[in-house]
């Protein structure tokens, strides 16, 4: 259940990218410590998916509600091979998109290690292979599956640099790998392969276009009450989710006085503030504006505004998972 008490005080290590601070951090990881690092998408918080008691501090130090699985992440398909049980297309996607910012929920494997904490019960497991050198390193020196949600406190804006990270989690956690900021900058793309249809529980970094190329078709629909908080299915997808402080609305034409402009491309709308605006993309450049997302986002909510109008981005692409996000953020709050 979700747990509002303050998580003990404690000093968190920062780590650099040396071989030493590499095999630090895994050994750290290897002992049920929580070691924040880097990943191509946001950073994550990780501890031993094989350790029940490591992912309970996990879920403790994030906020987190029990019900909501983990994504185990591992060095290699081979690893990912001994935790889940792939159909033909699941190998067919995780060849043709791993290592990369994509997550297969699939069953899991009668020998998997991942616990059962760390998968909330489900007979599924979500999995994926990171493409990032620090992260991989990290994976291979703790020699097991690693649990990685994003390091933010429940409900938060992902951090995408190290920076926000300790915004939230200084003294709760037990180390931080900084490795600069996440080239892609929004959550992998997570697809649930139990059968066989593929259906998109989150879309991320790999885009629905490329999924559905690779695939010859299309996406299957997902036929879930998505919002359910015991949805099997999609557990995570609660609502309100990636919300700064501030209230935003999506798609907005003009500005109105006192809010921060979360602008996409040029011009600005009618009415924005350039004192208050904050653009992901000059040049209406997708992969741009998601590297800047989380960033902007947690950027603008320092404003003197009153509320945060984001102008349109198109759904096409990367630009799905930023339009999934600042709905997320949109959301009542719950
Ligand atoms: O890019 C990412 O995926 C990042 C980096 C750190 O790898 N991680 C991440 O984890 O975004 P997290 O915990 O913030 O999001 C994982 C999502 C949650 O919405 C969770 O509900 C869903 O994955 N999930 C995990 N296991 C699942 C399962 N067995 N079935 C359905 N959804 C699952
Ligand atoms: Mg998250």
């Amino acid at each position: 259940m979700p747990t509002d008490r303050s998580p003990p005080v404690h000093p968190t290590r920062r780590l650099g990218t040396t071989a030493a601070a590499i095999a630090e951090a895994g050994a750290l990881l290897a002992s049920g410590k929580l070691v924040a690092f880097p990943t191509e998408t946001v950073y994550g918080l990780g501890a031993d998916a094989t350790d029940p008691a490591a992912i309970a501090r996990l879920y403790q130090a994030k906020g987190r509600p029990h019900f909501n699985p983990l994504i185990a992440h591992v060095a290699s398909i081979e690893a990912a091979h001994a935790t889940g049980i792939f159909s033909e297309t699941a190998q067919r996607l995780a060849r043709a998109f791993w290592p990369g910012p994509l997550t297969l929920v699939v069953p899991a494997a009668e020998t998997s290690a991942v616990c059962e904490l760390a998968r909330a019960g489900l007979p599924s497991v979500a999995i994926r292979v990171p493409d990032h050198p620090v992260a991989v390193s990290i994976l291979r020196r703790a020699g097991r599956p690693i649990a990685a949600p994003s390091a933010n406190r429940s409900g938060h804006v992902s951090p995408s640099m190290a920076e926000h990270v300790l915004a939230d989690l200084d003294g709760t956690i037990d180390a931080i790998v900084d490795g600069g900021a996440a080239a892609i900058g929004v959550e992998s793309t997570i697809l649930a392969c139990l059968d066989d249809t593929v259906t998109l529980l989150r879309p991320g970094g790999i885009s629905r276009e490329r999924i559905e190329t690779l695939l010859g078709r299309k996406l299957d629909e997902l036929h879930v009450a998505v919002d359910a908080a015991d949805a099997p299915l999609a557990p995570g997808r609660l609502a309100s989710h990636y919300a700064p402080r501030h209230a935003l609305r999506l798609d907005a034409q003009n500005i109105y006085p006192g809010e921060g402009c979360l602008a996409f491309g040029l011009p600005l709308p009618p009415g924005a503030d350039a004192g208050l605006t904050l653009n992901l993309s000059e040049t209406a450049n997708l992969a741009e504006a998601a590297t800047n997302l989380y960033r902007h986002l947690r950027k603008i909510d320092e404003l003197p505004i009153v509320a945060i109008a984001a102008t349109p981005i198109p759904g096409t692409g990367i630009g799905e998972a930023i339009r999934d996000r600042l709905s997320r953020a949109a959301a009542p709050r719950t």
